[in-house]
């Protein structure tokens, strides 16, 4: 299974703010690409940015939530795309254990900054990062990560640019 990360920065390199649980911006065009993306793969996100889905989980995608409190979640909303696990190592670990006909290889941290964090000591393959052009202010940052990445890929859509970085090292393909 291959280990990748997708986050939308700004200009700032913000992608949210402490007090706010939630997307400081709305573009349409990049949720889209999102879906795209992350559609029939697996998802690994924190207990934060899960409760700011607004809905019990994405659909078309596993989505695993690491959170201590992973007991009494399951209790509460464990259904067969939507899972809550102790910790990141756990949670990939069922995956690769139970895969879904259909899917494909590819697993996701999709934020937010803690799992970010601990997603970076992973041998990520591939970072897609969505940098919108706005300077809104928050004190949530995404790490510096370049250093051991290289950029595949760079292009333009409506109010943002798409980077992808593959990680140095890895076969050019
Ligand atoms: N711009 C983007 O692309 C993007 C994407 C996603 C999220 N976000 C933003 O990021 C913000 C949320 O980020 P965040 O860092 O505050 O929260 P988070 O990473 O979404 O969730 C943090 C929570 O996850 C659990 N967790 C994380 N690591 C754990 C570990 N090793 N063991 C057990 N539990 C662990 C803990 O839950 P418990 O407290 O239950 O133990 C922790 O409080 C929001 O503002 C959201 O909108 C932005």
């Amino acid at each position: 299974m291959n280990l990748n990360i997708i986050a939308a920065i700004n200009n700032n390199r913000v992608i949210g703010d402490s007090r706010y649980n939630g997307l400081l911006w709305k573009n349409n065009q990049d949720l889209l690409l999102f879906k795209k993306l992350t559609l029939n793969s697996y998802l690994i996100m924190g207990k934060n940015t899960w409760e700011s889905l607004n809905c019990p989980y994405l659909p078309k995608r596993f989505n695993s939530v690491i959170s201590s409190n992973y007991k009494e979640l399951n209790e509460l909303w464990k259904s067969p795309k939507l899972e809550f696990f102790e910790s990141i190592d756990s949670s990939i670990n069922y995956i690769k254990n139970h895969q879904i006909k259909g899917f494909n290889d590819e697993i996701f941290f999709i934020g937010g900054l803690s799992i970010y964090k601990e997603a970076l000591k992973y041998d990520i393959k591939t970072v897609y990062l969505s940098k919108i052009n706005n300077n809104i202010n928050g004190d949530l940052i995404f790490p510096d990560f370049e250093k051991n990445f290289y950029l595949k890929v760079r292009a333009s859509f409506n109010g943002f640019e798409q980077y992808v970085y593959k990680k140095i090292g890895e076969a050019l393909s």
